[in-house]
């Protein structure tokens, strides 16, 4: 039988010995596994006298411990050595350079709509959104449009199918009926602006049957037109980058305001192209004008008591105007040269402050 101090020392050494991991797994299984040495030893103790059985056991424990010791030891040492001689050899050269991948852009609407927001946001508006399908009430009734009105047929509208009752729900036309919901949904002060799709059925080179909006309301007591031309020569000084751009109001007419007005800027065409700021032509740029008090009334605001303005825009005409972007169409063909020439490189934030 062996004798554990022998084993011991013997065992030691050739853990001592083992160079690498597998070296020491296998003086591992020799002594401790199933069939190990160490085990051999502890399953002969039955057989042992029982005045020995005692003295021996401890011993054998005593020796398993200090050999299972001794592995972990040399484990965790021969697998620093490992580690060290990886680092050695796997360095990374920080000098080459990155390989080439492909960087996406933001598309001119989404840019276009951070720089209006951030623009709106800075004067205090807050942004509110509403659905795609909207009741007739909210895209025309609620907005003065009653049902035999021309501007219904003006606005080329999607229906969805009849429903049981007759009524029908619209694909919205305008960004409009947001201003409804607010109003219907909280009261005075009311400072929103309202980006997102509309929907006309319309197509050519300055029309999509899905295209954008953004809308403004506000409405609170003292709320007049000096406030809403203020507001809107600032956005668009803003937004154009052109500090002193001239601009003219046009008496215009929307069945939801009174009175209602366009807003052009200045432009000029010379020498070809167009550049916003002062020359001899003008640009229609929005749509605007005070609340219709019907309309205050329909969402259960008292118009002796408050007034309102609001406007409405196209994103995509606005965007082509300061981008130059000649082509309506193409804003929806996903062609990755044209987003790559016409689009915005994302780690540049719209922000007023940084000049948009
Ligand atoms: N909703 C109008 C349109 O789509 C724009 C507008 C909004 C005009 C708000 C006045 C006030 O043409």
């Amino acid at each position: 039988m062996d004798n554990p101090d022998q084993l011991r020392d013997q065992l030691l050494a050739e853990i001592g010995d083992a160079a690498d991991l597998d070296a020491l797994e296998r003086v591992r299984v020799e002594a401790l596994g199933r069939s190990g040495r160490i085990t051999g030893l502890m399953k002969a103790l039955g057989q042992a006298a029982p005045e020995e059985r005692r003295e021996r056991g401890q011993a054998l424990n005593a020796l398993k411990d200090a050999v299972a010791a001794a592995i972990e030891t040399r484990k965790a040492a021969l697998e620093d050595a490992a580690l060290d001689a990886r680092l050695a050899v796997e360095s990374v050269d920080v000098t080459l350079p990155v390989r080439p991948e492909a960087e996406g852009r933001i598309h001119p609407i989404s840019q276009t709509i951070d720089e209006m927001v951030a623009i709106f946001c800075e004067m205090g508006f807050s942004v509110a959104e509403g659905p795609h399908i909207e009741t007739d009430f909210n895209n025309f009734t609620a907005l003065n449009i009653p049902p035999e009105h021309p501007a219904r047929q003006e606005h080329d509208t999607f229906y969805l199918p009849e429903k049981e009752d007759g009524s029908r729900l619209v694909l919205r036309t305008h960004t409009s009926p947001v201003q409804i919901r607010t109003m219907i949904d909280m009261a005075p002060p009311i400072r929103i602006i309202v980006p997102g799709r509309t929907f006309r059925a319309d197509y050519d080179a300055t029309h999509s049957p899905m295209f954008h909006q953004i809308e403004g309301l506000v409405v609170d007591e003292t709320t007049h037109m000096g406030h809403l031309k203020g507001c809107l020569i600032d956005f668009c000084a803003a937004f154009f980058g052109v500090d002193d751009l001239p601009t003219r109001f046009r008496p215009s007419f929307f069945p939801f305001t009174e009175p209602s007005a366009e807003m052009d800027i200045g432009c000029t065409r010379e020498g070809g192209g167009l550049t916003i700021g002062a020359g001899a032509d003008w640009l229609e740029i929005l749509g605007c004008g005070m609340v219709h008090p019907k309309v205050l009334e329909n969402c259960g605001i008292d118009p002796a008591r408050y007034q309102g303005f609001a406007f409405g825009l196209g994103i995509e005409r606005a965007a082509m105007l300061k981008y130059g972007i000649p082509d309506l169409r193409t804003f929806y063909e996903s062609d990755l040269r044209w987003l790559k020439h016409y689009g915005f490189v994302p780690l540049d934030v719209p922000t007023v402050a940084g000049g948009l």
